[in-house]
């Protein structure tokens, strides 16, 4: 559908409902839902972790999926937030950005597809691993499954994989922003192609249920772990240096 169709398009029901009332639902429900978890479950802010009960999958799966991930999420940043416009002002075309992006795109959505297999498969194999997974951890996983599965699915779409291409640059990333301005463009998104759509609900639902979830861990990555120093370990014997002043935290543990 072309630009002048969508504006002369009735809104329907459905359409405010999905692309205009819910974007702002699903940001209400996600910064109550965090300052509540954080006012009144502080010590279960956690990623449970169950690296103790299972290392050898978790060592290959962890990282393929996580570092897929946050490629996907500067993506999703590059795809949503920067207009077409400003890529043509710099003198990248349509084209050009497509060439460049679409390797890089498919190559996050592949880490981050077999990445979560592999979890999934870590956490319904290993039975100490299932034994800790509780029912909010088996819907969340459903939610980010979803969301993931037709994420990958549209970005097939997107290039060419299968279908003719879509520029989602003209239609869906002009309604993410404009949600975000406060200024939605239901229309726009009602005429974009039905796996974007998907997509985007099954994004809103997972973003709603994050709060409730271990997907809390995100807010809390210990960023200062890159620059702090290291721990320090020593054996409980006296220092062999005696009255020296100690100094700050990075002297080698061991004593020659
Ligand atoms: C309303 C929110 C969202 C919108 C509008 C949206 C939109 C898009 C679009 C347009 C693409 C195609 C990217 C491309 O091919 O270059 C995409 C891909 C993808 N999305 Fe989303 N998305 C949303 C939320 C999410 C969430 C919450 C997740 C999961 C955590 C997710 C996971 C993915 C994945 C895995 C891909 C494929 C990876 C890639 O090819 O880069 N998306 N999304």
């Amino acid at each position: 559908m072309i630009l002048a169709d969508v504006a002369a398009t009735e809104p329907s029901a459905a359409m405010e409902i999905l692309w205009i009332a819910l974007p702002y639902v699903v940001m209400a429900t996600m910064i109550t839902g965090l300052i509540w978890r954080y006012r009144y479950d502080k010590f279960g802010w956690t990623t449970r972790s169950s690296q103790l009960y299972e290392k050898s999958i978790l060592r290959i799966a962890s990282p393929l999926f996580h570092y897929g991930i946050l490629a996907v999420i500067a993506g999703h940043f590059l795809g949503l937030m920067i207009p077409e416009s400003w890529t043509e002002a710099l003198g990248i075309s349509e084209h050009t950005y497509h060439t460049l992006t679409v390797p890089l795109s498919l190559t996050a959505g592949a880490c981050t597809i077999v990445g979560f297999a592999l979890l999934i498969y870590r956490r319904r194999t290993v039975t100490r691993v299932l034994e800790r997974t509780s029912t909010g951890d088996k819907i969340m996983y459903v939610f980010l499954g979803l969301a993931i599965v037709l994420g990958v699915l549209v970005s097939w779409y997107a290039s060419g994989i299968f279908g003719e291409g879509h520029n989602y640059r003209e239609d869906v990333a002009v309604w993410f922003r404009s949600v975000l301005v406060f200024q939605p463009n239901g229309a726009i998104m009602a005429a974009a192609p039905l796996p974007f759509q998907l997509h985007a609900i099954a994004g809103m639902l997972l973003f709603a249920i994050w709060p409730f979830t271990r997907l809390v861990h995100v807010f809390s990555v210990p960023l200062q772990y890159l620059a702090r120093p290291y721990v320090v370990y020593r054996k409980r014997e006296p220092h062999p240096t005696g009255s020296r002043a100690p100094r700050r935290g990075w002297e080698p543990s061991r004593r020659d």
